[in-house]
Protein backbone atom coordinates (compact mmCIF):
# COMPACT_ATOMS: atom_id res chain seq x y z
CA UNK A 1 0.00 0.00 0.00
CA UNK A 2 1.20 2.98 -0.97
CA UNK A 3 2.53 5.44 2.29
CA UNK A 4 0.20 8.03 2.85
CA UNK A 5 2.19 8.92 6.53
CA UNK A 6 2.49 12.64 7.22
CA UNK A 7 3.06 15.16 6.46
CA UNK A 8 0.50 14.95 4.08
CA UNK A 9 2.04 15.93 0.58
CA UNK A 10 0.96 15.16 -2.79
CA UNK A 11 3.57 13.70 -4.83
CA UNK A 12 4.15 12.59 -8.28
CA UNK A 13 4.26 9.36 -9.28
CA UNK A 14 8.27 9.48 -8.99
CA UNK A 15 7.99 11.29 -5.63
CA UNK A 16 8.80 14.52 -5.65
CA UNK A 17 6.16 17.59 -4.38
CA UNK A 18 3.58 18.05 -7.17
CA UNK A 19 2.85 21.27 -7.89
CA UNK A 20 -0.68 21.83 -7.48
CA UNK A 21 -3.59 19.55 -7.14
CA UNK A 22 -5.82 22.17 -8.60
CA UNK A 23 -4.36 24.12 -11.67
CA UNK A 24 -2.66 23.08 -14.92
CA UNK A 25 0.38 25.45 -15.70
CA UNK A 26 -0.97 28.09 -18.33
CA UNK A 27 1.24 30.44 -20.66
CA UNK A 28 -0.71 33.65 -19.05
CA UNK A 29 -4.09 33.66 -17.32
CA UNK A 30 -5.92 32.99 -20.46
CA UNK A 31 -2.66 31.06 -22.28
CA UNK A 32 -2.18 27.93 -23.48
CA UNK A 33 -2.04 25.01 -21.65
CA UNK A 34 1.93 23.80 -21.62
CA UNK A 35 3.15 20.82 -22.46
CA UNK A 36 6.07 20.94 -20.02
CA UNK A 37 3.51 20.57 -17.09
CA UNK A 38 4.30 16.51 -16.80
CA UNK A 39 2.46 16.36 -13.57
CA UNK A 40 -0.71 17.55 -15.60
CA UNK A 41 -0.03 15.02 -18.00
CA UNK A 42 0.99 12.25 -15.92
CA UNK A 43 -2.02 12.40 -14.34
CA UNK A 44 -4.20 12.87 -17.42
CA UNK A 45 -2.37 10.08 -19.13
CA UNK A 46 -2.32 7.43 -16.06
CA UNK A 47 -6.08 7.77 -16.10
CA UNK A 48 -6.84 6.76 -19.68
CA UNK A 49 -4.71 3.75 -18.60
CA UNK A 50 -6.42 2.95 -15.24
CA UNK A 51 -8.66 -0.04 -16.60
CA UNK A 52 -7.61 -3.38 -17.39
CA UNK A 53 -9.11 -5.34 -19.70
CA UNK A 54 -12.73 -6.77 -18.13
CA UNK A 55 -12.91 -10.80 -18.04
CA UNK A 56 -14.50 -12.12 -20.88
CA UNK A 57 -17.18 -14.21 -18.64
CA UNK A 58 -18.07 -13.23 -14.83
CA UNK A 59 -16.61 -9.53 -15.32
CA UNK A 60 -19.63 -8.13 -12.71
CA UNK A 61 -18.36 -9.69 -9.40
CA UNK A 62 -17.49 -8.97 -5.75
CA UNK A 63 -14.95 -10.50 -3.23
CA UNK A 64 -13.41 -10.76 0.01
CA UNK A 65 -10.84 -12.01 2.12
CA UNK A 66 -11.08 -15.27 4.72
CA UNK A 67 -10.23 -18.52 6.31
CA UNK A 68 -10.29 -22.00 5.51
CA UNK A 69 -10.23 -23.97 8.47
CA UNK A 70 -10.06 -28.10 8.38
CA UNK A 71 -12.30 -29.83 11.30
CA UNK A 72 -12.70 -33.08 9.36
CA UNK A 73 -10.47 -35.76 8.66
CA UNK A 74 -10.35 -36.63 5.02
CA UNK A 75 -6.22 -37.64 4.86
CA UNK A 76 -6.92 -41.14 4.11
CA UNK A 77 -7.81 -39.43 0.77
CA UNK A 78 -5.63 -37.03 0.29
CA UNK A 79 -1.99 -36.03 1.08
CA UNK A 80 -3.04 -31.88 0.29
CA UNK A 81 -1.10 -29.98 3.12
CA UNK A 82 -4.05 -27.50 3.69
CA UNK A 83 -6.89 -30.31 3.97
CA UNK A 84 -5.06 -31.95 6.90
CA UNK A 85 -6.93 -31.96 10.41
CA UNK A 86 -6.88 -28.61 11.91
CA UNK A 87 -5.24 -26.59 9.25
CA UNK A 88 -5.74 -23.01 9.11
CA UNK A 89 -5.32 -21.42 5.48
CA UNK A 90 -5.86 -18.38 4.79
CA UNK A 91 -8.03 -17.06 1.62
CA UNK A 92 -10.10 -15.08 -0.91
CA UNK A 93 -13.34 -15.23 -2.83
CA UNK A 94 -14.90 -14.26 -5.70
CA UNK A 95 -18.48 -13.97 -6.29
CA UNK A 96 -19.43 -13.25 -9.91
CA UNK A 97 -22.51 -13.18 -12.69
CA UNK A 98 -21.48 -15.03 -15.67
CA UNK A 99 -22.89 -13.21 -19.01
CA UNK A 100 -23.15 -9.28 -18.02
CA UNK A 101 -20.70 -7.14 -18.35
CA UNK A 102 -18.77 -4.58 -15.21
CA UNK A 103 -22.23 -2.41 -14.75
CA UNK A 104 -24.36 -5.12 -15.26
CA UNK A 105 -27.12 -5.86 -12.60
CA UNK A 106 -26.24 -8.50 -10.38
CA UNK A 107 -30.06 -9.91 -10.28
CA UNK A 108 -29.77 -11.00 -14.00
CA UNK A 109 -30.79 -14.57 -13.85
CA UNK A 110 -28.16 -16.42 -14.23
CA UNK A 111 -25.22 -18.93 -12.62
CA UNK A 112 -23.19 -17.59 -9.98
CA UNK A 113 -19.53 -18.08 -9.94
CA UNK A 114 -18.20 -19.31 -6.73
CA UNK A 115 -14.26 -18.89 -7.38
CA UNK A 116 -11.87 -19.38 -4.32
CA UNK A 117 -7.99 -19.14 -3.57
CA UNK A 118 -6.23 -20.72 -0.83
CA UNK A 119 -2.94 -19.04 0.09
CA UNK A 120 -1.68 -22.71 1.48
CA UNK A 121 1.81 -23.52 2.06
CA UNK A 122 2.37 -25.75 -0.25
CA UNK A 123 1.41 -22.56 -3.40
CA UNK A 124 -1.75 -21.58 -4.21
CA UNK A 125 -5.14 -23.45 -4.93
CA UNK A 126 -7.54 -22.25 -6.70
CA UNK A 127 -10.93 -24.05 -7.03
CA UNK A 128 -13.11 -21.96 -9.46
CA UNK A 129 -16.91 -23.42 -9.33
CA UNK A 130 -20.32 -21.92 -9.70
CA UNK A 131 -23.02 -22.41 -7.72
CA UNK A 132 -24.54 -25.18 -9.47
CA UNK A 133 -23.07 -28.30 -9.24
CA UNK A 134 -23.25 -28.80 -13.01
CA UNK A 135 -22.60 -27.02 -16.47
CA UNK A 136 -24.04 -26.49 -19.61
CA UNK A 137 -21.49 -28.53 -21.29
CA UNK A 138 -19.59 -32.15 -21.89
CA UNK A 139 -16.80 -30.31 -24.30
CA UNK A 140 -14.36 -26.94 -24.08
CA UNK A 141 -14.69 -26.88 -27.87
CA UNK A 142 -18.10 -25.31 -27.58
CA UNK A 143 -17.73 -23.19 -24.50
CA UNK A 144 -16.88 -19.55 -26.97
CA UNK A 145 -19.87 -21.00 -28.61
CA UNK A 146 -21.81 -20.78 -25.52
CA UNK A 147 -20.55 -18.17 -24.57
CA UNK A 148 -21.18 -15.86 -27.25
CA UNK A 149 -24.89 -17.02 -27.66
CA UNK A 150 -25.11 -15.47 -23.55
CA UNK A 151 -23.70 -12.41 -25.13
CA UNK A 152 -25.32 -10.40 -27.80
CA UNK A 153 -25.56 -9.22 -31.17
CA UNK A 154 -23.45 -8.47 -33.57
CA UNK A 155 -25.08 -6.07 -34.68
CA UNK A 156 -27.69 -4.41 -32.23
CA UNK A 157 -25.70 -5.11 -29.14
CA UNK A 158 -28.13 -6.47 -27.47
CA UNK A 159 -28.73 -9.82 -25.67
CA UNK A 160 -30.92 -12.01 -27.13
CA UNK A 161 -32.91 -15.07 -25.67
CA UNK A 162 -33.83 -16.48 -29.18
CA UNK A 163 -30.18 -16.92 -29.69
CA UNK A 164 -29.66 -18.20 -26.03
CA UNK A 165 -32.32 -21.00 -26.51
CA UNK A 166 -31.37 -21.69 -30.13
CA UNK A 167 -28.04 -22.84 -28.70
CA UNK A 168 -29.86 -24.99 -25.51
CA UNK A 169 -31.84 -26.80 -27.41
CA UNK A 170 -29.49 -27.68 -30.07
CA UNK A 171 -26.92 -29.06 -27.02
CA UNK A 172 -29.41 -30.88 -25.07
CA UNK A 173 -26.89 -31.41 -22.31
CA UNK A 174 -27.33 -28.49 -20.75
CA UNK A 175 -30.75 -29.75 -19.85
CA UNK A 176 -29.70 -30.18 -16.11
CA UNK A 177 -27.83 -27.02 -16.02
CA UNK A 178 -31.01 -25.27 -17.57
CA UNK A 179 -33.24 -26.55 -15.36
CA UNK A 180 -31.34 -25.49 -12.25
CA UNK A 181 -30.98 -22.04 -14.30
CA UNK A 182 -34.64 -21.56 -15.20
CA UNK A 183 -35.25 -22.35 -11.14
CA UNK A 184 -34.99 -20.44 -7.75
CA UNK A 185 -30.97 -20.92 -7.86
CA UNK A 186 -30.88 -18.70 -10.91
CA UNK A 187 -31.42 -15.83 -8.80
CA UNK A 188 -30.00 -15.74 -5.35
CA UNK A 189 -31.01 -13.26 -3.27
CA UNK A 190 -27.19 -12.57 -1.83
CA UNK A 191 -23.92 -13.98 -2.48
CA UNK A 192 -24.17 -15.40 0.95
CA UNK A 193 -27.19 -17.17 0.45
CA UNK A 194 -25.92 -19.79 -2.24
CA UNK A 195 -23.88 -22.67 -1.84
CA UNK A 196 -21.04 -23.15 -4.23
CA UNK A 197 -19.65 -26.52 -6.00
CA UNK A 198 -16.00 -27.48 -7.45
CA UNK A 199 -18.82 -28.48 -9.71
CA UNK A 200 -15.99 -30.93 -11.61
CA UNK A 201 -14.51 -33.94 -10.55
CA UNK A 202 -10.80 -34.02 -9.15
CA UNK A 203 -8.54 -36.70 -8.31
CA UNK A 204 -7.40 -36.81 -4.52
CA UNK A 205 -4.10 -38.77 -3.70
CA UNK A 206 -3.28 -39.77 -0.51
CA UNK A 207 0.28 -40.39 1.33
CA UNK A 208 0.64 -43.67 -0.33
CA UNK A 209 -0.42 -43.24 -4.00
CA UNK A 210 -4.03 -44.12 -3.77
CA UNK A 211 -6.43 -42.35 -5.69
CA UNK A 212 -9.84 -40.96 -5.15
CA UNK A 213 -12.22 -38.95 -7.23
CA UNK A 214 -13.76 -36.01 -5.84
CA UNK A 215 -16.46 -33.91 -5.69
CA UNK A 216 -16.34 -30.84 -3.62
CA UNK A 217 -19.94 -28.42 -2.12
CA UNK A 218 -20.04 -25.65 -0.22
CA UNK A 219 -23.17 -25.53 1.80
CA UNK A 220 -23.91 -21.80 2.72
CA UNK A 221 -24.58 -21.56 7.03
CA UNK A 222 -26.62 -18.47 5.90
CA UNK A 223 -29.40 -20.83 4.01
CA UNK A 224 -30.72 -20.55 0.97
CA UNK A 225 -32.48 -17.66 -0.64
CA UNK A 226 -33.25 -16.51 -3.69
CA UNK A 227 -35.47 -14.21 -5.25
CA UNK A 228 -38.65 -13.96 -7.30
CA UNK A 229 -38.08 -12.87 -10.97
CA UNK A 230 -40.29 -10.05 -10.38
CA UNK A 231 -37.79 -8.99 -7.39
CA UNK A 232 -34.86 -9.38 -9.16
CA UNK A 233 -35.74 -7.51 -11.94
CA UNK A 234 -37.11 -4.45 -9.55
CA UNK A 235 -33.76 -4.16 -8.04
CA UNK A 236 -31.79 -4.53 -11.27
CA UNK A 237 -33.05 -0.73 -11.51
CA UNK A 238 -33.30 0.44 -8.19
CA UNK A 239 -30.02 -1.33 -6.88
CA UNK A 240 -28.23 -2.92 -9.64
CA UNK A 241 -25.30 -3.15 -7.17
CA UNK A 242 -27.13 -5.18 -4.62
CA UNK A 243 -25.35 -8.27 -4.20
CA UNK A 244 -21.78 -6.49 -4.05
CA UNK A 245 -23.56 -4.03 -2.13
CA UNK A 246 -24.67 -6.97 1.13
CA UNK A 247 -21.35 -8.89 0.97
CA UNK A 248 -19.42 -5.74 1.78
CA UNK A 249 -21.94 -4.39 4.29
CA UNK A 250 -22.05 -7.89 5.93
CA UNK A 251 -18.78 -8.36 6.52
CA UNK A 252 -18.09 -4.38 7.69
CA UNK A 253 -20.45 -4.97 9.93
CA UNK A 254 -19.08 -8.32 11.31
CA UNK A 255 -21.82 -10.39 10.23
CA UNK A 256 -19.28 -12.96 8.45
CA UNK A 257 -20.33 -15.30 6.17
CA UNK A 258 -19.40 -18.80 5.97
CA UNK A 259 -19.94 -22.13 4.60
CA UNK A 260 -19.62 -25.75 5.54
CA UNK A 261 -16.64 -27.22 2.98
CA UNK A 262 -18.01 -31.02 2.27
CA UNK A 263 -17.27 -33.55 -0.41
CA UNK A 264 -18.38 -36.42 -1.98
CA UNK A 265 -15.55 -39.48 -2.44
CA UNK A 266 -15.66 -42.16 -4.94
CA UNK A 267 -12.96 -44.95 -4.91
CA UNK A 268 -10.94 -44.50 -7.68
CA UNK A 269 -11.98 -48.40 -9.09
CA UNK A 270 -15.68 -47.86 -8.98
CA UNK A 271 -15.33 -44.68 -11.50
CA UNK A 272 -14.47 -47.45 -14.95
CA UNK A 273 -18.14 -49.25 -13.85
CA UNK A 274 -20.27 -46.23 -12.48
CA UNK A 275 -23.86 -46.30 -14.51
CA UNK A 276 -22.89 -42.57 -16.11
CA UNK A 277 -19.98 -40.74 -16.80
CA UNK A 278 -18.62 -39.59 -13.24
CA UNK A 279 -16.52 -37.04 -14.87
CA UNK A 280 -19.39 -35.65 -17.49
CA UNK A 281 -19.70 -31.96 -15.95
CA UNK A 282 -23.47 -32.09 -16.49
CA UNK A 283 -24.39 -34.96 -14.28
CA UNK A 284 -24.38 -35.05 -10.41
CA UNK A 285 -23.11 -38.36 -8.27
CA UNK A 286 -26.02 -39.72 -6.24
CA UNK A 287 -25.65 -38.33 -2.74
CA UNK A 288 -26.87 -41.70 -1.49
CA UNK A 289 -24.18 -43.55 -2.97
CA UNK A 290 -21.65 -41.13 -2.45
CA UNK A 291 -22.53 -38.98 0.59
CA UNK A 292 -21.71 -36.10 1.38
CA UNK A 293 -17.81 -35.76 4.29
CA UNK A 294 -17.62 -32.49 6.19
CA UNK A 295 -14.46 -31.54 5.98
CA UNK A 296 -14.36 -27.82 7.60
CA UNK A 297 -16.21 -24.48 7.39
CA UNK A 298 -14.19 -21.56 4.88
CA UNK A 299 -15.40 -17.96 6.91
CA UNK A 300 -15.20 -14.35 4.78
CA UNK A 301 -14.19 -12.56 7.32
CA UNK A 302 -12.06 -9.48 5.77
CA UNK A 303 -13.31 -6.69 3.20
CA UNK A 304 -10.73 -5.85 0.25
CA UNK A 305 -9.05 -2.36 1.00
CA UNK A 306 -8.64 -1.90 -2.73
CA UNK A 307 -11.72 -3.09 -5.38
CA UNK A 308 -9.16 -3.19 -8.14
CA UNK A 309 -5.78 -4.06 -6.67
CA UNK A 310 -6.74 -7.18 -4.81
CA UNK A 311 -10.68 -8.23 -6.65
CA UNK A 312 -10.10 -6.74 -10.22
CA UNK A 313 -6.76 -8.05 -10.56
CA UNK A 314 -7.45 -11.33 -8.99
CA UNK A 315 -6.53 -14.12 -10.93
CA UNK A 316 -7.82 -17.74 -10.11
CA UNK A 317 -6.99 -20.63 -12.55
CA UNK A 318 -8.18 -24.04 -12.45
CA UNK A 319 -4.57 -25.11 -13.31
CA UNK A 320 -3.43 -23.68 -9.81
CA UNK A 321 -2.93 -27.48 -7.92
CA UNK A 322 -1.14 -28.90 -4.80
CA UNK A 323 0.03 -32.05 -4.58
CA UNK A 324 -2.38 -34.44 -3.19
CA UNK A 325 -4.89 -32.58 -5.66
CA UNK A 326 -5.26 -33.86 -9.28
CA UNK A 327 -7.62 -33.10 -12.57
CA UNK A 328 -10.02 -35.46 -13.32
CA UNK A 329 -10.69 -36.56 -17.27
CA UNK A 330 -13.18 -34.19 -17.26
CA UNK A 331 -13.02 -32.60 -21.01
CA UNK A 332 -13.84 -29.11 -19.67
CA UNK A 333 -11.86 -29.39 -16.95
CA UNK A 334 -8.76 -30.28 -18.86
CA UNK A 335 -9.86 -27.23 -21.26
CA UNK A 336 -10.00 -24.65 -18.41
CA UNK A 337 -6.63 -25.70 -17.57
CA UNK A 338 -5.04 -23.38 -20.19
CA UNK A 339 -7.94 -21.35 -20.61
CA UNK A 340 -7.33 -19.32 -17.48
CA UNK A 341 -3.73 -18.60 -17.18
CA UNK A 342 -3.94 -17.72 -21.01
CA UNK A 343 -6.85 -15.27 -19.75
CA UNK A 344 -4.47 -13.74 -17.05
CA UNK A 345 -1.44 -13.07 -19.11
CA UNK A 346 -3.67 -11.52 -21.43
CA UNK A 347 -5.87 -9.16 -18.88
CA UNK A 348 -3.31 -8.81 -16.33
CA UNK A 349 -0.06 -9.52 -18.02
CA UNK A 350 2.41 -12.05 -18.09
CA UNK A 351 3.82 -11.25 -14.37
CA UNK A 352 0.14 -11.26 -12.69
CA UNK A 353 1.09 -14.10 -10.65
CA UNK A 354 3.83 -11.34 -9.01
CA UNK A 355 0.70 -9.50 -7.40
CA UNK A 356 0.51 -9.36 -3.94
CA UNK A 357 -3.34 -11.06 -4.40
CA UNK A 358 -2.21 -13.80 -6.67
CA UNK A 359 1.52 -14.34 -4.96
CA UNK A 360 1.68 -17.30 -3.33
CA UNK A 361 2.64 -17.16 0.77
CA UNK A 362 5.11 -19.72 0.15
CA UNK A 363 8.49 -19.61 -1.17
CA UNK A 364 8.58 -19.56 -5.12
CA UNK A 365 11.63 -20.92 -6.75
CA UNK A 366 10.63 -20.40 -10.42
CA UNK A 367 13.25 -19.84 -13.62
CA UNK A 368 10.36 -17.65 -15.13
CA UNK A 369 11.91 -14.36 -15.72
CA UNK A 370 11.50 -11.25 -17.25
CA UNK A 371 8.55 -9.85 -19.29
CA UNK A 372 6.54 -6.66 -18.70
CA UNK A 373 6.62 -5.25 -14.81
CA UNK A 374 8.64 -8.15 -13.43
CA UNK A 375 10.03 -6.97 -10.28
CA UNK A 376 10.49 -10.48 -8.52
CA UNK A 377 14.11 -12.09 -9.39
CA UNK A 378 16.37 -14.24 -8.59
CA UNK A 379 19.53 -13.35 -7.22
CA UNK A 380 22.74 -12.97 -9.39
CA UNK A 381 24.19 -16.69 -8.49
CA UNK A 382 21.19 -18.69 -9.49
CA UNK A 383 21.56 -19.90 -13.06
CA UNK A 384 18.76 -19.40 -15.83
CA UNK A 385 18.50 -22.57 -16.80
CA UNK A 386 17.64 -26.37 -15.57
CA UNK A 387 19.67 -28.27 -15.22
CA UNK A 388 22.37 -26.67 -13.95
CA UNK A 389 25.44 -27.76 -11.85
CA UNK A 390 25.54 -25.07 -9.63
CA UNK A 391 22.77 -26.29 -6.86
CA UNK A 392 19.57 -24.45 -8.74
CA UNK A 393 16.16 -25.09 -7.84
CA UNK A 394 15.52 -28.81 -9.25
CA UNK A 395 12.17 -30.57 -9.72
CA UNK A 396 11.72 -33.73 -7.65
CA UNK A 397 8.87 -36.18 -8.89
CA UNK A 398 7.91 -37.18 -5.45
CA UNK A 399 7.10 -33.71 -4.00
CA UNK A 400 4.90 -33.33 -6.72
CA UNK A 401 3.25 -36.40 -5.96
CA UNK A 402 2.64 -37.30 -9.50
CA UNK A 403 0.53 -40.32 -9.65
CA UNK A 404 0.02 -42.72 -12.44
CA UNK A 405 -2.80 -40.76 -14.45
CA UNK A 406 -5.61 -42.64 -15.52
CA UNK A 407 -5.87 -46.35 -16.33
CA UNK A 408 -8.87 -45.49 -18.70
CA UNK A 409 -7.14 -42.66 -20.72
CA UNK A 410 -7.11 -45.11 -24.02
CA UNK A 411 -5.84 -43.72 -27.34
CA UNK A 412 -6.19 -40.04 -28.75
CA UNK A 413 -9.44 -39.31 -29.89
CA UNK A 414 -12.60 -36.47 -30.69
CA UNK A 415 -15.23 -38.53 -29.28
CA UNK A 416 -18.16 -37.97 -27.33
CA UNK A 417 -18.53 -39.67 -24.12
CA UNK A 418 -19.16 -43.19 -23.98
CA UNK A 419 -22.70 -43.40 -23.64
CA UNK A 420 -23.73 -45.91 -19.89
CA UNK A 421 -26.62 -46.52 -18.37
CA UNK A 422 -27.81 -43.32 -17.08
CA UNK A 423 -26.27 -41.51 -19.52
CA UNK A 424 -29.09 -39.64 -20.93
CA UNK A 425 -29.26 -36.02 -21.48
CA UNK A 426 -32.64 -35.39 -19.84
CA UNK A 427 -31.92 -38.14 -16.92
CA UNK A 428 -30.93 -35.54 -13.93
CA UNK A 429 -32.86 -32.50 -15.30
CA UNK A 430 -35.76 -34.17 -14.89
CA UNK A 431 -35.38 -35.62 -11.32
CA UNK A 432 -34.47 -32.82 -10.18
CA UNK A 433 -37.90 -31.44 -11.56
CA UNK A 434 -39.89 -34.20 -10.29
CA UNK A 435 -38.22 -35.27 -7.32
CA UNK A 436 -36.11 -32.77 -5.44
CA UNK A 437 -38.37 -29.64 -6.33
CA UNK A 438 -41.79 -29.27 -4.62
CA UNK A 439 -45.03 -28.04 -6.46
CA UNK A 440 -44.15 -24.07 -5.75
CA UNK A 441 -40.94 -24.48 -6.94
CA UNK A 442 -42.03 -26.41 -10.12
CA UNK A 443 -44.83 -23.76 -10.84
CA UNK A 444 -41.69 -21.01 -10.20
CA UNK A 445 -39.80 -23.06 -12.83
CA UNK A 446 -42.27 -23.17 -14.94
CA UNK A 447 -43.28 -19.25 -14.94
CA UNK A 448 -39.73 -18.33 -15.12
CA UNK A 449 -38.98 -20.64 -18.60
CA UNK A 450 -42.92 -18.91 -20.01
CA UNK A 451 -41.15 -15.51 -19.11
CA UNK A 452 -37.82 -15.99 -20.36
CA UNK A 453 -39.00 -17.59 -23.75
CA UNK A 454 -41.91 -15.29 -24.38
CA UNK A 455 -39.32 -12.60 -24.67
CA UNK A 456 -38.10 -12.91 -28.17
CA UNK A 457 -37.83 -16.21 -28.75
CA UNK A 458 -39.23 -17.83 -32.33
CA UNK A 459 -39.75 -20.66 -34.88
CA UNK A 460 -38.35 -22.81 -35.69
CA UNK A 461 -36.25 -22.74 -32.12
CA UNK A 462 -39.58 -22.53 -30.08
CA UNK A 463 -40.71 -25.73 -31.45
CA UNK A 464 -37.62 -26.99 -29.79
CA UNK A 465 -37.84 -25.23 -26.83
CA UNK A 466 -41.14 -27.35 -26.27
CA UNK A 467 -39.28 -30.45 -26.68
CA UNK A 468 -36.74 -29.83 -24.77
CA UNK A 469 -39.01 -29.40 -21.74
CA UNK A 470 -40.85 -32.20 -22.67
CA UNK A 471 -38.09 -34.20 -22.91
CA UNK A 472 -37.06 -32.85 -19.45
CA UNK A 473 -40.52 -33.57 -17.76
CA UNK A 474 -43.79 -33.83 -19.64
CA UNK A 475 -45.79 -32.16 -17.82
CA UNK A 476 -43.48 -29.63 -17.11
CA UNK A 477 -43.42 -29.10 -21.12
CA UNK A 478 -47.01 -29.11 -21.57
CA UNK A 479 -47.25 -26.19 -18.96
CA UNK A 480 -44.42 -24.03 -20.84
CA UNK A 481 -46.05 -24.97 -24.23
CA UNK A 482 -49.44 -23.91 -22.74
CA UNK A 483 -48.24 -20.26 -20.96
CA UNK A 484 -45.99 -19.70 -24.38
CA UNK A 485 -48.57 -20.45 -26.59
CA UNK A 486 -51.02 -18.10 -24.58
CA UNK A 487 -48.35 -15.33 -24.12
CA UNK A 488 -47.76 -15.36 -27.55
CA UNK A 489 -51.33 -15.33 -28.42
C1 LIG B 1 -13.92 -16.98 -15.54
C2 LIG B 1 -13.05 -19.71 -19.44
C3 LIG B 1 -16.06 -23.13 -17.72
C4 LIG B 1 -16.33 -20.72 -13.55
C5 LIG B 1 -13.46 -17.41 -16.76
C6 LIG B 1 -12.55 -16.69 -17.61
C7 LIG B 1 -12.29 -17.47 -18.69
C8 LIG B 1 -13.06 -18.67 -18.55
C9 LIG B 1 -11.36 -17.14 -19.85
C10 LIG B 1 -11.97 -15.32 -17.31
C11 LIG B 1 -10.75 -15.48 -16.44
C12 LIG B 1 -10.11 -14.16 -16.09
O1 LIG B 1 -10.06 -13.26 -16.94
O2 LIG B 1 -9.63 -14.05 -14.94
C13 LIG B 1 -13.77 -20.89 -19.30
C14 LIG B 1 -13.74 -22.01 -20.23
C15 LIG B 1 -14.61 -22.95 -19.76
C16 LIG B 1 -15.16 -22.43 -18.52
C17 LIG B 1 -12.88 -22.06 -21.49
C18 LIG B 1 -14.98 -24.30 -20.29
C19 LIG B 1 -14.21 -25.02 -21.05
C20 LIG B 1 -16.35 -22.81 -16.42
C21 LIG B 1 -17.01 -23.68 -15.48
C22 LIG B 1 -17.08 -22.99 -14.30
C23 LIG B 1 -16.47 -21.69 -14.51
C24 LIG B 1 -17.48 -25.10 -15.79
C25 LIG B 1 -17.64 -23.43 -12.99
C26 LIG B 1 -17.84 -24.68 -12.66
C27 LIG B 1 -15.70 -19.51 -13.75
C28 LIG B 1 -15.61 -18.49 -12.72
C29 LIG B 1 -14.92 -17.41 -13.30
C30 LIG B 1 -14.61 -17.79 -14.66
C31 LIG B 1 -16.15 -18.57 -11.30
C32 LIG B 1 -14.59 -16.09 -12.63
C33 LIG B 1 -13.29 -16.22 -11.84
C34 LIG B 1 -13.04 -14.93 -11.10
O3 LIG B 1 -13.85 -14.60 -10.20
O4 LIG B 1 -12.06 -14.26 -11.40
N1 LIG B 1 -13.78 -18.62 -17.36
N2 LIG B 1 -14.64 -21.18 -18.28
N3 LIG B 1 -16.05 -21.61 -15.81
N4 LIG B 1 -15.09 -19.06 -14.89
FE1 LIG B 1 -14.88 -20.12 -16.57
Amino acid sequence: MTDQSAPSITTTDSGAPAPSDDHSLTQGAQGPILLHDHYLIEKLAQFNRERVPERVVHAKGAGAFGELVITGDVSAYTRADFLQPGRRTDMLARFSTVAGEQGSPDTWRDPRGFALKFYTAEGNYDLVGNNTPVFFLQDPIKFPDFIRSQKRMPDSGLRDHHMQWDFWTLRPESAHQVTWLMGDRGIPASYRHMDGFGSHTYLWVNAVGERFFVKYHFKTNQGIRFLTQAEADELAGSAPDAHRQDLFAAIARGEHPSWSLEAQIMPYAEADAYRFNPFDLTKVWSQKEYPRIKIGTMTLNRNPDNFFAQIEQAAFAPSNFVPGVEPSPDKMLLGRIFAYADAHRYRVGANHAQLPVNAPKCPVRSYSKEGAMRFEFNAPDVPVYAPNSSGGPHADEATHGNPAGWDSAGGQLRAPYLKRRDDGDFVQAGTLCREVLDDDARRRLADNIIGHVSAGVREPVLGRVFAYWHNVDPELGKRVEEGVRARLG
